[in-house]
């Protein structure tokens, strides 16, 4: 007999971008811990996602890692295509997670492009992606999607306005988009990281930050793909348009 108690993201497909690695690869392995199947997506590093699904499979989960350059319009439709096809059923929970590069850069230093290149991340392909998804939610009445944001919104950082220009803009997105879809069903939602080191911050030193979190320490991966997941799952159902900062009380509101 199996007593196996059924997954709070049991039966739904999860699509995460950027997990590869960073908090992507442990969001995915967070919701495939909770049962649901999880589309792997990745931009270049074929090992580092076939490590995600390693990971997720030696566990008991589902996954495919799906490689897709998300900022781009004909990459993410297939991204979704192949994930419905493969898994067979539509989207439930989208994750808009993937990052590329974060300039620090001086106003005098920055040009435009700067701005669009993050603008292409934050703001152009969540837009990609939850198009792709939302016919297929709208016809089961039910979908959540999650926005990768940043504390940087609230904090302002100096020398990096372009990457906390586009996060800022995810936030007023959500909000818009959370109204619009609220009739369908479809929940729209963000988790405000602080500092949570990840491979690509190995070689950074933490100390000053981790001095000024409440909470005396640093985050880990897991504590936004908890978050996410909550978000994602029906223990939220009542929770939309809403910023969730995961960042040891490094900030307050939104
Ligand atoms: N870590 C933090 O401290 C922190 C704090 C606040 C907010 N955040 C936010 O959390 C999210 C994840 O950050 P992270 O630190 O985990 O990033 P990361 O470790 O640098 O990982 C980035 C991921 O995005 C993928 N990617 C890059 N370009 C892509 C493209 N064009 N199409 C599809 N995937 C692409 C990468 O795939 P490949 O491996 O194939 O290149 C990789 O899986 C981001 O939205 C970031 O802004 C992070």
């Amino acid at each position: 007999m199996n007593n196996k108690v059924p997954g709070k993201l049991e039966g739904k497909l999860a699509v995460v971008t950027g997990a590869s690695r960073g908090l992507g690869r442990w969001i995915a392995v967070e919701l495939a811990g909770h049962g649901a199947s999880v589309a792997v997506n990745f931009a270049s590093s074929v090992a580092d996602a076939d490590e995600t699904v390693r990971l997720i499979t030696e566990a008991g989960g589902t996954a495919k890692a799906i490689r897709a350059d998300i900022t781009q319009e004909s990459e993410v439709e297939r991204l979704i295509e192949d994930s419905v096809r493969w898994f067979g059923r539509s989207v439930d929970v989208l994750v808009n997670n993937a990052t590329g590069p974060q300039p620090m850069l001086s106003i005098e230093e920055s040009s435009w492009q700067i701005y669009t290149d993050q603008l292409e991340f934050f703001v152009k392909a969540p837009l990609l992606l939850t198009k792709a998804v939302l016919a297929g939610m709208k016809s089961q009445g039910s979908g959540s999607i999650v926005n990768i944001g940043s504390e940087v919104a609230q904090l302002g950082n100096a020398n990096f306005s372009s990457y906390v220009t586009a996060k800022a803009a995810m936030i007023g997105m959500t909000r818009s988009w959370a109204n619009e879809l609220a009739p369908y069903g479809i929940r729209v939602n963000l988790v405000a990281p602080g500092w949570i080191p990840v491979e690509r911050h190995k070689d950074s030193d933490t100390d000053g930050y981790q001095k000024q979190v409440p909470l005396g320490h640093m985050g880990e991966p897991l504590d936004i793909a908890a978050a996410v997941s909550f978000l994602a799952s029906q223990e939220a159902k009542f929770i939309t348009g809403q910023c969730l900062s995961v960042n040891g009380g490094n900030t307050f509101g939104i």
